[in-house]
């Protein structure tokens, strides 16, 4: 049976806030490349849609971690399942995340990424669950939302990896 969701924040209202905070990004970057490294797969969609509205140089790259937990709980022990292609040597690197939670995933990967001697490093993320911070260290340079502690799907993010395509982000109410 299909599962009930309720719109908590339209297309509408996502595609205009990424283009704000993509405004924001090329204003900040001017006169330098933005080398994205898009956390997969609940980053894809946000990376993509990010990426087409920024307008200074962008190159891109992929990551998979997985956190050995449930799904809807991290664990904090992470795993690469899938690294970069690329050296991050001396490049201006923008990691992109759907949603920081805990902080725990990406308070470990930022100290695996800066062993590679990027120029510098940002975090963007979609969305944010401040509430729900364990790693109060993680600084988040750009976010579009800030969420109440609900569980969320769509526009990349996935429940039991259903509703990763949703066009909105939606609450599944169980
Ligand atoms: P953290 O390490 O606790 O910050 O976990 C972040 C990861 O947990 C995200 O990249 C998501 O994969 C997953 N996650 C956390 N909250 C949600 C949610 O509300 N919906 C879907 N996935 C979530
Ligand atoms: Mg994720």
């Amino acid at each position: 049976m299909a599962d009930k969701i309720r719109v908590l924040l339209s297309e509408e209202e996502v595609n205009r806030r990424i283009s704000e905070i993509a405004a924001q990004i090329s204003r900040d970057y001017e006169g330098k490349a933005i080398h994205m490294i898009c956390i997969l797969k609940g980053g894809v969609f946000f990376t993509c849609e990010l990426a087409k509205r920024l307008t200074v140089p962008v190159s891109l790259d992929f990551m998979s971690v997985s956190s050995y937990g449930d799904d809807t709980k991290s664990s904090g022990v992470v795993r690469i399942v899938k690294d970069l292609d690329e050296s991050l040597k001396d490049k201006d690197v923008l990691i992109v995340e759907d949603i920081i939670d805990s902080g725990r995933t990406l308070s470990y990967l930022i100290e695996v990424l800066r062993q590679r001697e990027p120029a510098s490093i940002r975090l963007c993320t979609l969305l944010d669950k401040p509430e729900r911070r364990v790693k109060k260290q993680v600084k988040v340079d750009y976010t579009c939302f800030s969420i109440p502690d609900e569980f969320v799907v769509g526009y990349g993010l996935d429940y039991a990896q259903k509703y990763r395509n949703l066009p909105y982000i939606g609450v599944v109410e169980l």
